[in-house]
């Protein structure tokens, strides 16, 4: 994973580098780096922890002419200042920043080390550092070091570069890792996504896989192979990339109150009032095929489990495959399947390797993101987008309501179902009155938040809505949390119930109400601790909350709501870093 900022020119570097760091931070927040060059001299300055202890000694009064910075989400070594970058080549005339992964370095190091090299870091990086000083002492030039090092490199990778002899000179190489170039008056910048420049510019060229080159303050080289390419700016509303807290103590629950505003905009953008206004190919295309396959991962899996759900009553076959997985297993791929692939981010990367493998197969894929540009946006057949607005919150909460929401859109729209609209309108109602009662919420959280282990439990579409709760209050609030369907937990897990233990009981779906509710018994009967969150419809007495109701395919996303909430207050109520949870990263850039 990990972030990555650079830039060279006539700009505040330190500012520049900084707070793009800090916008980065979701990718990865264990350790952080910058290097840059000032008056000829490199400097280099590196921490254990997040983006702010950096700043603080980093010297406020420098005017570097070129810079790197780098925050860390540790694949290969522990999240140590040592093994922070920027890391620096043995003679140190290189320094690179790195996001990414280098599957051959063990190799690699084992090679450097018969030539005399030895090692600073535990990281897969360093070897970079010191594959482009052993070419480039035979070669003498940093073009050309960068292109054979990049043809010995096995792996993922986006780095910037500084030679220590060109203090006006910022070289990258890209393979599979986001790196984005923009342009501003005087000076170039690079980073692993727009938002640490949209303050500087509007004007961007998304580097290809297998590119590299370098810019000056005014100008860019790129290079493919041996061939030079011309490079090719283009402009992006970057409005979507911005985002500010307001009032709000966190990201996390100002995005969980966004969420009406999010499902609003979606109907919007794919219903005209009258028609549904999705690409016609596209909808042919899902109308013709025999199979749809969802493919995603964490809360994007749980959304596509969802609409997988929706889309059963076509008649056709339907499946969802966490990505990770299915990269290694790629079954059907025919041309009788549609691959679905749903990422917030657009740039996971397990996801972004099943994307490959449709593609050098000829495949069709729909991407489903909320990422403009994103390289999953860019290579499927087909896009569309949620238009959720920037998610800054680790956890992910107004993606997954979009998520769904959009996939009981695409049904209505393959089925002419016009009241499915009228359906996400009453949702949006429910949402809203569950905002107005987030007290409630608050006050069941504050009462739970000793809890070290709970059980989520549901039946049918309560069931998929209890696995994204049970995801929520782990992610944020450390608690051990697993979802189960209500009959399977005779099969098992209700071994595991012990007086006081935390059940947190979903139910919305009358189909399956009975059934829950004795479920629900069973576990009381152990002395389980129930908290049940419900709908009007089929509430009881004793039920903890009680959201307004709406269609029951549509229910899960009003209780996940709730269960949002309760998971920031839990996290809250034990004085958590909500936004940024330890060992997590919003957008996972490495398999
Ligand atoms: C990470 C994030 C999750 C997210 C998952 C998939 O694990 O922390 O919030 O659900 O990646 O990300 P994507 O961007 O593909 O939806």
């Amino acid at each position: 994973m990990c972030g990555i900022v650079g830039g060279v020119g006539k700009l505040d570097l330190r500012t520049y580098l900084l707070s793009g760091l800090k916008k980065l931070e979701y990718r990865g927040y264990d350790s952080a780096g910058i290097c840059y060059t000032e008056s000829g001299k490199t400097i280099l300055s590196k921490v254990a922890g997040r983006v702010a202890s950096l700043e603080e000694i980093v010297p406020e009064n420098i005017h570097p002419t070129v810079g790197i910075a780098h925050t860390r989400w540790a694949t290969h070594g522990q999240p140590n200042a040592q093994n922070a970058h920027p890391h620096q080549s043995q003679r140190k005339i290189f320094s690179i920043v790195h996001n990414g992964v280098i599957e051959n370095f063990r190799p690699l190091a084992h090679q450097l080390k018969a030539r005399g090299y030895s090692f600073n870091s535990e990281t897969d990086t360093e070897v970079i550092a010191d594959m482009l000083e052993r070419f480039y002492l035979r070669s003498g030039s940093v073009i050309e070091s960068i292109a054979q090092t990049m043809e010995a490199l096995e792996g993922s990778y986006a780095c910037a570069i500084m030679f220590k002899d060109e203090p006006e000179r910022l070289y990258f190489m890209k393979k599979a890792s986001p790196l984005l170039i923009g342009m501003s008056d005087g000076c170039m910048l690079l980073a692993s996504d727009p938002v640490p420049m949209v303050d500087y510019t509007d004007r961007f060229i998304d580097v290809d896989d297998g590119d590299y080159g370098y810019l000056t303050p005014t100008q860019v080289k790129i290079f493919n192979g041996r061939v030079e390419i011309e490079p090719r700016f283009v402009h992006r509303n970057v409005d979507s990339f911005r985002s500010d807290l307001g009032d709000y103590p966190h990201y996390m629950i100002k995005e969980i109150e966004e969420i009406p505003g999010v499902v609003v905009r979606l109907i919007d953008n794919y219903f005209d009032g009258e028609h549904f206004t999705f690409n016609e190919s596209m909808i042919e295309t899902l109308r013709h095929t025999k199979k749809i396959h969802f493919l995603a991962c964490g809360t994007s899996y749980y959304a596509s489990k969802m609409g997988a759900k929706y889309f059963r009553p076509l008649g056709k076959e339907v499946l969802v495959s966490i990505a990770s997985e299915w990269a290694y297993d790629p079954y059907d791929i025919t041309g009788d399947t549609v691959f679905v692939l749903v990422s917030q981010s657009g740039e996971t990367a397990d996801l972004i390797r099943c994307q490959k493998i449709i593609n050098d197969r000829d495949g069709i894929s729909i991407a489903v993101t909320n990422t403009k540009g994103s390289t999953i946006e860019r290579k499927a057949t087909y896009s569309c987008l949620l238009y959720a607005g920037l998610e800054v919150a680790v956890a992910s909460t107004k993606s997954y309501v979009a998520q769904v929401c959009f996939l009981a859109l695409l049904f209505a729209a393959l089925e002419n179902e016009i009241g499915v609209v009228l359906d996400i309108d009453r949702v949006v109602d429910s949402i809203r009155n569950i905002i107005s009662r987030k007290g409630e919420i608050e006050a069941l959280a504050e009462d739970c938040k000793e809890v070290r282990d709970a059980f989520f439990v549901g039946r049918g579409y309560d069931y998929l809505a209890s696995m994204e709760g049970a995801l929520k209050l782990k992610e944020v609030s450390y608690v051990h949390a697993e979802a189960y369907p209500g009959g399977e937990l005779k099969h098992g897990p209700i071994a595991l119930i012990e007086p006081g233990t935390l059940v947190v009981g979903l139910v919305s779906d009358p189909e399956v109400s009975s059934s829950i509710r004795n479920n629900f018994e069973e576990l009381r009967a152990r002395k389980g601790r129930l908290v049940i969150f419900s709908t009007a419809a089929v509430a009881n007495e004793n039920d903890a909350f009680v959201a307004n109701d709406v269609k029951p395919y549509l229910a899960p996303n009003v209780l996940v709501v709730a269960m949002q909430y309760f998971a920031y207050y839990v996290a809250l109520a034990k004085g958590l870093p909500i936004d940024k949870p330890r060992n997590l990263a919003k957008s996972v850039t490495v398999e």
